[in-house]
């Protein structure tokens, strides 16, 4: 009997040609070859584990890592020929090994199958990636605590409801946006360690019968260690889902930051300038400078959270262990990955560029009464029930509305009409500068404590950032 399918690695069980449009439709090869240097990294420690096992002959070993080097770098030249008949990666690799070695080529995939060998590819992958990511999102965290220490004393009004709340300085607002990427650093250098397992040797779900040294490929690879059971392995991308949930929180986080840069550089708020080279102008309005790389990282960061829930529901209720489902993790993953280090850069590159406008930070904390709760505080400290002090100083604030002056600016006996526990100390309390002085405690806006806290945060970043 004639193999119909003698093109194909897989196929001499068929009848039937593979339809036409099934062969495009179930191929990956236009997205997965993406993975070839690491389908490539992992082949050459099978073939020495195998050859270490007595499985290969050394010559075997040898005529495939020459292949293999020579088929990376056709690949890196660009004359690597990639055919949808060859389903995806992993067979195009293959099948040209073959072609150039003869015979040692067919005898790599012993002792494996395509389902561990796709989970290992993107390990590595995701790997080298997640590596990427920290490296961009060290340069943004290390430009916000250059910003931050040139702006510790700078005063802005503080929001919350997006109403002028109460004073802080810039620096501690960059400091709120340094401690959320911080704690994404974190989920991502912990998710790490999940990524880091090998499923090689799982082959299609049970594992193998050839006498294969699983330690031995792992340590070749890097990994911390070999998976604990084979259906897992093959089976299940809950390290990529992890994954794209700490992106998710990322953009999620810098979807934030670019919001409040587009506030902040509108004509109503003007508290910041952002450097030309970040934004464009309008092809109809010739005065226009529009904040575009925060808004574009603002609409990217929906995606990566569609991504997130694409993941989710590829891999519900999907039964044990490996299924064709699984080959749609790809395009989402690849593309967070992509998205996620374009926007770190655009970000790490563009923040110590941004200009803060000083004079109009403080001019709008001092036109939003950002002082209110300071006098009540002094009210409370002079004997007065924190009630009843809220109560007076929201009838100061409406003299000071009616008359267009901000509490700092009332006379001392227009002050004391509220309470007579008022005497002239009150001024140091009223003053934006007073009121940041005073919250020193940790985690307050008081100028010295942010400069401490830069620094802390200087110190864990060049330690953290040695860890992976
Ligand atoms: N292209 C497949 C994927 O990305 C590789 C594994 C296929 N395995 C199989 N038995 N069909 O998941």
């Amino acid at each position: 009997m004639t193999n119909i399918n003698a093109d194909k690695l897989s196929s001499a069980r068929f009848a039937q040609a593979t339809d036409a449009f099934v062969e495009v439709f179930t191929a990956s090869v236009d997205f997965d070859q993406r993975m070839a240097h690491q389908d490539i990294e992992g082949s050459v420690a099978h073939a020495k584990m195998l050859c270490a096992c007595g499985i290969l002959t050394e010559q075997e070993r040898e005529a495939i890592i020459v292949g293999l080097a020579q088929i990376g770098q056709e690949i890196i030249n660009g004359d690597f020929v990639w055919s949808v008949k060859q389903e995806d990666v992993h067979m195009n690799i293959e099948a040209r090994l073959t072609d150039l070695i003869g015979v040692a080529g067919k005898k790599l995939h012993t002792g494996r199958s395509r389902n561990d060998q796709v989970a290992t590819d993107i390990r590595l992958y995701l790997r080298s990636e997640t590596k990427q990511i920290l490296a961009q999102l060290t340069r943004l965290q290390s430009a916000i605590l250059n910003l931050a220490e040139q702006h510790a004393d700078t005063i802005m009004p503080g929001f919350t409801h997006l109403q002028v709340a109460q004073p802080i300085t810039f620096g501690h607002h960059l400091m709120a946006w340094f401690e959320m990427l911080n704690r994404d650093r974190e989920r991502l250098q912990d998710c790490y360690k999940r990524i880091n397992i090998m499923p090689l040797g799982a082959a299609a779900l049970a594992g193998t019968s050839y006498p294969i040294d699983r330690q031995m490929t792992a340590d070749l690879l890097g990994f911390s260690r070999p998976s604990a059971n084979s259906l897992d392995s093959v089976s299940d991308r809950d390290f990529a889902i992890e994954f794209t949930a700490a992106g998710s929180l990322i953009m999620m986080h810098l979807s934030r930051f670019s919001e409040e840069l587009i506030l902040w550089s509108s004509a109503q708020f003007d508290f910041i300038e952002m450097p030309d080279a970040f934004c464009t102008g309008s092809s109809i309005m010739p005065q226009k400078k529009n904040p575009d790389v925060p808004e574009l990282v603002r609409g990217k960061s929906g995606r990566i959270t569609g991504h997130l829930v694409s993941l989710l529901m590829l891999m519900k209720s999907q039964p044990l262990a490996y299924n064709k489902d699984n080959q749609e993790d790809k395009e989402p993953l690849f593309d967070t990955a992509d998205t996620l280090i374009n926007c770190l850069r655009a970000y790490a590159d563009m923040v110590p560029h941004i200009e803060a406008k000083k004079a109009a930070m403080y001019n709008a904390a001092k036109r939003g009464f950002a002082t209110a709760t300071d006098l009540a505080d002094y009210l409370v400290r002079k004997g007065m029930a924190f009630r009843d002090a809220h109560e007076a100083v929201g009838l100061a604030v409406r003299l000071g509305l009616e008359s267009q002056r901000d509490l700092s600016e009332l006379s001392l006996s227009e002050l004391q009409h509220f309470s007579a526990l008022i005497s002239d100390d009150v001024f140091a309390y009223l003053t934006l500068e007073g009121s940041v002085a005073a919250r020193k405690h940790i985690g307050g806006t008081a100028p010295d404590t942010v400069r401490a806290a830069i620094q802390s945060a200087r110190q864990n970043l060049l330690s953290a950032a040695n860890e992976l």
